[in-house]
C-alpha cells in the first residue's frame, strides 16, 4: 500500500510539530490527503507553520500547550473530536535532551528532560487511547539510539528514551485486544533545525553542534519511515546503521558496546 493511501482522511495527532522531525511529519501527512492536529508550546511558532503550509489550512489545527501537562492533552483530544470528529493516530514526537555527567546536572535540568520525554508522551497517550480505540488506531513513541544503552554525558535523555521501550511493549499488550497498534521508533541522528536547542547542565538553552553528515539522515527521510513503521504496524525500528549495529550489540554484546562508548567518551573528553 502506498503512503498516500493509508493516510488519505487519517486524523493524526503529532506533539512538537512546530520543528524539526514533527513539522516534517505533518508536512508529510498533509500532503499524502491526512489531516493533522499539532501540538507545541511556542504558539507564534506554531503560528509560522499554519502560514507555511497556507495551502492547507483546514486540515490542520493547532494547539499551543505543555505535552506534560495532562488537561492540555485532554482539551487537545476534545478539540480532534469536535473538528475533525475521529483520531486514528498519535505520534508522540515531542521531546527534549541535555547534556553533562550526573554529577554535574542541576535537578531542574534532569526534571525538565525526564517530564517531556516521559510524561509528554505518557500523558497524550491515556488521552488518546479512547479515541484510539474506536478508530482502531495507533500510537507511536519516538525515542533514539541512546534509548538502547545509556550514552555517557547523556544519562537523563538515555534514561527517559529507555522508559518509552518499556512504556510501549506495556500499551502493546494492553490494548490488543482493541487492535491498537502501539510502536516505538529508535530514530538516528537527524538533520537539526538551525535553533534546535539542548539544555547545558546548568539549564540554559544552547544549540546543538553539528553532527558529521554521513553519519546524519535528513529530515525528510525519518519523517518517511515513521509513517511507513505506523503503515506496516512495526513494533520496533530503528533507522540508521548506527541505531541497529547499537541495538545488537546492546543484545548481544552489551560489554564490547560498554567498551566502545568508553572509550568514544574518553576520547572526547581528552580532546576539550
Ligand atoms: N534530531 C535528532 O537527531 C533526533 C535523534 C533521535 C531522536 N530524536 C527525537 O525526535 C524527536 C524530535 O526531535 P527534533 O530534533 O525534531 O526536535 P526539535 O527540533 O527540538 O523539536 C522539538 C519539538 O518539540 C516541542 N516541545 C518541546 N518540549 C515540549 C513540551 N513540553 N510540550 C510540547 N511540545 C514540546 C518543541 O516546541 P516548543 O519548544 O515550542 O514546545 C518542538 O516543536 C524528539 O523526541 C527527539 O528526542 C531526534
Amino acid at each position: 500500500m502506498s503512503l498516500s493511501k493509508f493516510y488519505q482522511g487519517k486524523v493524526v495527532l503529532i506533539t512538537g510539530a512546530s520543528m524539526g522531525i514533527g513539522k516534517e511529519l505533518a508536512k508529510q501527512v498533509l500532503a499524502h490527503g491526512g489531516k493533522v492536529a499539532i501540538t507545541a508550546r511556542n504558539e507564534s511558532r506554531l503560528n509560522a507553520v499554519i502560514e507555511e503550509f497556507n495551502t492547507y489550512t483546514e486540515n490542520i489545527l493547532v494547539h499551543a500547550g505543555d505535552a506534560t501537562d495532562y488537561s492540555s492533552n485532554q482539551k487537545l483530544v476534545e478539540k480532534i473530536i469536535a473538528r475533525f470528529g475521529k483520531l486514528d493516530i498519535l505520534i508522540n514526537n515531542a521531546g527534549m535532551s541535555c547534556y553533562g555527567e550526573v554529577e554535574t546536572l542541576q535537578p531542574s535540568v534532569a526534571e525538565q528532560v525526564i517530564n517531556i520525554n516521559i510524561y509528554g508522551s505518557l500523558y497524550p497517550a491515556m488521552s488518546a487511547i479512547p479515541e484510539l480505540k474506536k478508530s482502531k488506531g495507533s500510537i507511536l513513541f519516538v525515542s533514539s539510539i541512546a534509548g538502547f544503552h545509556g550514552i555517557p554525558g547523556y544519562s537523563t535523555y538515555s534514561l527517559s528514551k529507555m522508559a518509552l521501550t518499556g512504556l510501549s511493549q506495556s500499551m502493546r499488550t494492553e490494548l490488543k485486544s482493541s487492535n491498537i497498534y502501539v510502536g516505538i521508533s529508535y530514530v538516528g541522528f537527524t538533520e537539526n533545525e538551525e535553533d534546535k536547542k539542548t539544555l547545558s547542565p546548568n539549564g540554559q538553552l544552547e544549540k546543538v553542534p553539528p553532527r558529521p553528515k554521513r553519519l546524519t539522515a535528513t529530515r525528510e527521510t525519518t519523517a518517511r519511515l515513521l509513517l511507513h513503521q505506523i503503515m506496516h504496524r512495526k513494533h520496533s525500528a530503528s533507522h540508521s546503521f548506527l541505531g541497529s549495529f547499537t541495538n545488537v550489540l546492546s543484545r548481544y554484546a552489551p560489554a564490547l558496546l560498554s567498551y566502545f562508548l568508553s572509550r568514544n567518551y574518553h576520547k572526547q573528553q581528552s580532546a576539550r
